[in-house]
């Protein structure tokens, strides 16, 4: 089949195989390229992370396995190709990642199914005993719309929506370049708390729970959640709002988790950057452009594998301990929220309008990383070559 993306209401429902690979390989190429700064630290050796198969995962895979040489098990919700369809673009980025491991000689297991139920923390438990493996790094990088209670079998679902309040902002259709003013409602008592269900820190504790439990972590091992904070103008919808509940609760679930001595727990937080959900955010592509012509601008600009490449060397196994915000979180979103890129950033977002958009915000640099994110717009590869939905192994 020719294979262009069909992007519906600002979600993309399909995938390029070809794409998907280059975009893996391209990752891993940047890693291996800072091979002597990684192999002068002392790194894991047996890395799990959940929620492996795109954004901060997928990076902190190919960080740990490509750059330490560490073993690793990954988790993640993904749907393979049928004759009639492509596959989501993790599944072709694990089947990548499988198979530039294996050829590396990395030890490296994917699981794909649902990282909330315990039926995958008992199968991860399994394989970690079958390859003799006892973790020293948990990488938690979900990101869900839903969860399935593990005791209850209830169904909680993630929203992003204010707290207290209508949300009114500016945004912009990163596929149309059309700048609208947003209103999202407030968030009911009971969405709130689903959200921190879903989103929150129960079910990071949950496996270090069930891994300690079942002696598959190494002695002081060492877990890392992802976390974002951004600007003051985009706290009423993230920060103030219901995900911004749900991550509280994460960095206190840190605390908690190191407390309870099974593992040393971070958070960390991390740059704003395009992912699959990006799009549908109110204000986040209008506020993302713009940051991404600023930090462009300044030649500062990161994607994925730059801020993890930094969370790994720079920070976690720099050979001292990180240092911590006040709240106590890893920060790498320094370069972001430096006080002259969001001066600049917060006086583009109030002035700018459709006549001045182009100048003002990389609209473009947001749409192209969105449809990399599913293997489209990627360099090299021949958008009008007919290609089978399972690609190439
Ligand atoms: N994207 C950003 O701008 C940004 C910035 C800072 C922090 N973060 C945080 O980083 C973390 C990861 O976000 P991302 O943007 O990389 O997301 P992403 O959508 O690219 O990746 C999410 C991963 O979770 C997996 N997943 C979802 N539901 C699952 C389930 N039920 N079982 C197993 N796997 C499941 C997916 O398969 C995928 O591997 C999140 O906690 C997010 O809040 C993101």
């Amino acid at each position: 089949m020719i294979l262009k993306p069909m992007v519906r209401n600002n979600v993309c429902i399909n995938a390029h195989p070809g794409g998907c690979a280059v975009e893996t390989g391209r990752q891993i190429e940047v890693i291996r390229a800072k091979r002597p700064a990684y192999d002068r630290l002392d790194g894991p050796k047996a890395v799990l992370v959940v929620g492996c198969s795109t954004g901060y995962g997928l990076a902190s895979r190919i960080a740990t396995a490509f750059g330490f040489g560490a073993a690793t098990l990954g988790v993640s919700y993904e749907r393979g190709p049928s004759e009639a369809s492509t596959g989501t673009p993790g599944w072709y980025n694990n089947r990548n990642f499988d198979a530039e491991a294996l050829a590396a000689g990395l030890v490296s297991r994917t699981f794909d199914g649902d990282a909330y139920s315990r039926a995958m923390k008992e199968k991860v438990i399994a394989a970690a005993r079958e390859l003799g493996l006892r973790f020293d790094l948990v990488v938690y990088s979900l990101a869900s719309p839903a969860r399935t209670d593990p005791e209850t079998g209830t169904v909680y679902r993630s929203v992003i929506k204010p707290i207290g309040g209508v949300y009114r902002g500016k945004t912009v259709d990163p596929f149309s370049s059309v700048l609208s003013h947003a209103e999202v409602q407030g968030a009911s008592e009971d969405e709130i708390a689903q959200t921190v269900k879903v989103m929150g820190g129960e079910d990071w504790a949950l496996w270090l729970e069930a891994l300690n439990a079942a002696g598959v972590l190494a002695p002081e091992p060492t877990t890392v959640a992802y976390s974002y904070v951004g600007p003051e103008l985009s706290w009423p919808i993230y920060r103030d709002g219901t995900i911004g509940r749900a991550k509280s609760h994460l960095e206190a679930t840190a605390r908690r988790i190191t407390g309870s001595g099974a593992a040393k727990a971070y958070v960390s937080i991390n740059k704003a950057l395009v992912t699959r959900a990006s799009a549908v955010i109110p204000v986040i592509p209008l506020y993302v452009s713009i940051l991404y012509k600023v930090m462009k601008e300044r030649g500062i600009h990161e994607d994925c594998i730059d801020q993890i490449d930094r969370l790994f060397r720079d920070r976690l196994y720099s050979g001292s301990a990180p240092a911590l915000d006040a709240e106590g979180r890893i920060r790498v979103d320094e370069l972001e929220m430096g006080a002259a890129v969001q001066a600049e950033v917060a006086s583009r977002m109030a002035r700018v309008d459709s006549s001045d958009l182009a100048e003002l915000a990389d609209v473009e640099g947001f749409r192209l990383d969105f449809l990399r994110a599913h293997g489209f717009a990627v360099e090299g590869i021949d958008y009008e070559a007919d290609v089978s939905p399972y690609g190439e192994a």
